[in-house]
């Protein structure tokens, strides 16, 4: 039987707020065969960057970061929203489409050199995943690829990240 990945995204009009289309990957995680095959495409699009290491952003981004590290045999660092890592951290501030967030990464997670491949559920403005870029840029890692199971194209994500490959296995036009 052939998956297509479309039906196990839940459209939800009108969450969080009025005009809004939220797009809920839960289905897809719930389901053995999508989630196997969503997160094996990914593994094969990191591993075609020459990822030696996944990051990701909290908290979405982790339920396909460590799956997709244990496929290619490699590392998984997250990175988190402020005050959850112990120990010395590097930091980010970003705009979000309504307010603002801070990521942390721990400053021992990458190494210069370190190929990076960050995953997230969605590409939406793309705050989350330049803030993401910036912690691993800071500590001297090359991001090598950015991969996401949706990429909202109404919200242009792809305009703040230019110079990066970035991978979608699935495009939706409107928000
Ligand atoms: C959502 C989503 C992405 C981000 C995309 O995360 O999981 O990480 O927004 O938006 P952007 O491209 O405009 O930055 P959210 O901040 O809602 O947190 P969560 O993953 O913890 O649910
Ligand atoms: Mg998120």
């Amino acid at each position: 039987m052939t998956i297509d990945l479309h039906d196990y995204v839940a459209s939800i009009p009108d969450f969080p707020e009025s005009g809004i289309i939220f797009r809920d990957v839960t289905p897809l995680l719930a389901d053995a065969a999508a989630l196997k095959m969503a997160t094996h495409q990914l593994a094969m699009y990191a591993q075609k960057q020459g990822a030696t290491v996944v990051v990701a952003p909290e908290s979405r981004g982790f339920l396909l970061g460590t799956p997709i590290a244990i496929e290619l045999g490699i590392g998984f660092v997250p990175a988190r929203k402020p005050g959850k890592l112990p120990r010395e951290t590097v930091s980010e501030h970003y705009a979000l489409e309504y307010g603002s967030a801070t990521l942390e990464i721990n400053r021992d997670a990458i190494k210069p050199g370190d190929k990076v491949v960050i995953v997230d559920d969605l590409l939406a403005t793309g705050g989350t995943i330049a803030a993401t870029i910036n912690l691993v840029e800071k500590l001297g890692g090359e991001v090598v690829g950015l991969g996401f199971l949706i990429e909202l194209n109404a919200l242009s994500g792809r305009d703040i990240l230019k110079g990066y490959d970035i991978h979608a296995l699935l495009a939706y036009e409107g928000e």
